[in-house]
């Protein structure tokens, strides 16, 4: 086979910046090129499922070719298929302003390619204190013996006075994990900017819909795709979209780490990707009904959601982001963990287990002790996790309560 047409053109749709947010989700990453084989007159509406390592040319001379641009057409299996380039082209047209996207086997491989892409021996990495616990790790137990100091910043702290000459990245998750504090990502980026400091922001609760990082002025915005954009519980990939600036770096070091992701997953991601829209606007507001009926609830001292009122992160994030995605927590006012088995164990409508974002909704006991160092772990009380999914919320709301009824029977 030959040289193919370039990976990211020749998409229908057109898609810009004036387009809605649905339509985008839609008309995104559906290479047409690739999704009329050589001699069809009609083409099909997604991407083929393209499995390859070995590609075969046709000549020594088309091989030499291939060479000399190995990132033009097929070329070997780890540099991806169409399946990969469709979505690979679609979450870069979701983020307006960027240049390209990466793909990698988990939203944790994203967020380390991200980080090495900028940083190297003697450079200095600020993190926000309230990171997803793995990024906190490979912190601390990845760049530290490789040479690279890593501070933790609090979410809502003017960086400046922490900034050191070496300073080269600073990584922005909001809202936090966990604890959902909102950041004031346009100021951070400001002060980033004035010194030639990388911005990475792990955007996996908002994903681009509700919060188009890179149009924000982030230079690498990552996702856990693993959550909202697959959606259903069925596969782990993460990515980073980045500017022209960054984007060959990106792309070489994660040549170079020798990251890839297969096309089934990609495929699965690509299908997520269409009703994201949808299942955002549905399960952020099932979210939000649920919060403000737990906000109401005697067992419950606070609820940790940024889209409540009177939540300390409310204003910024009505400023910066466009709506709401179903994860959130509240802090039960007494008992402990070991107590927390009474509310959740039998509850009809919540599974019990790790991840998020997935149209099932899910419960989860969280503590922030050992994974907090430069802002208070103690939340008042027990957390208690949520992620809201697809069922009707009063569905979940009977169910809630009656766990809570049952948890509070214990005291
Ligand atoms: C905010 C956040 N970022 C990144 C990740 C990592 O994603 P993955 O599990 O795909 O490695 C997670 C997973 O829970 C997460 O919650």
């Amino acid at each position: 086979m030959g040289r193919l047409p370039d990976r990211a053109g020749g998409h229908r749709g057109g898609v810009s910046g004036t387009t809605g947010r649905d339509t985008r989700l839609v008309e995104t990453g559906r290479l047409d090129a690739w999704t009329r084989g050589p001699g069809m007159d009609a083409g099909i509406v997604n991407p083929p499922v393209w499995h390859a390592s070995t590609i075969l040319f046709d000549s020594l001379a088309a091989l030499d070719e291939a060479r000399r641009q190995p990132d033009q057409g097929l070329f070997y299996g780890r540099r991806g298929t169409p399946t990969q380039w469709a979505l690979e082209a679609a979450l870069t047209e979701l983020e307006p302003g960027a240049a390209g996207t990466k793909l990698y086997p988990s939203g944790v491989a994203a967020v380390a390619a991200a980080l090495l892409t900028v940083v190297r021996a003697g450079d200095h990495v600020l993190m926000v204190d309230t990171a997803y616990e793995p990024s906190r790790a490979f912190a601390d137990r990845f760049l530290k013996p490789l040479g690279i100091a890593t501070t933790f910043y609090p979410p809502t702290a003017d960086v400046t006075p922490l900034l050191r000459p070496e300073t080269r990245a600073i990584l922005l998750e909001s809202p936090g994990s966990l604890s959902f504090e909102v950041q004031d990502v346009p100021a951070i980026v400001a002060v980033a900017r004035q010194r030639n400091i990388a911005t990475i922001m792990d955007n996996t609760w908002a994903t681009p819909q509700l919060f188009p990082a890179i149009g924000h002025g982030v230079d690498f915005s990552v996702q856990a795709l693993t959550k909202y954009t697959g959606g259903h519980s069925d596969l782990m990939m993460g990515s980073v979209t980045t500017t022209a600036k960054w984007w060959g770096r990106l792309k070489t070091k994660s040549y170079l780490l020798g990251y890839c992701v297969g096309p089934d997953d990609a495929y699965l991601a690509l299908r997520g990707l269409r009703t994201l829209g949808l299942r955002l606007d549905r399960q952020g507001a099932s979210a939000l009904t649920v919060a403000e009926w737990l906000r109401g609830h005697p067992a419950v001292a606070r609820v940790l959601h940024p889209a409540l009122p009177d939540d300390p992160g409310h204003a910024l994030w009505q400023r910066d982001f466009t709506g709401t995605s179903g994860l959130f927590a509240f802090v039960l006012k007494r008992g402990a963990r070991r107590h927390t088995a009474a509310l959740i164990d039998d509850l009809a409508h919540f599974g019990i287990g790790f991840s998020w974002g997935g149209y099932e909704s899910l419960i989860l006991p969280v503590e922030l002790d050992g994974i907090r160092t430069a802002t208070s772990p103690d939340a008042g009380g027990q957390i208690i996790r949520l992620s809201i999914g697809l069922e009707d919320p009063a569905d979940l709301i009977a169910d809630l309560a009656a766990g809570l009824d049952r948890y509070e029977a214990q005291f």
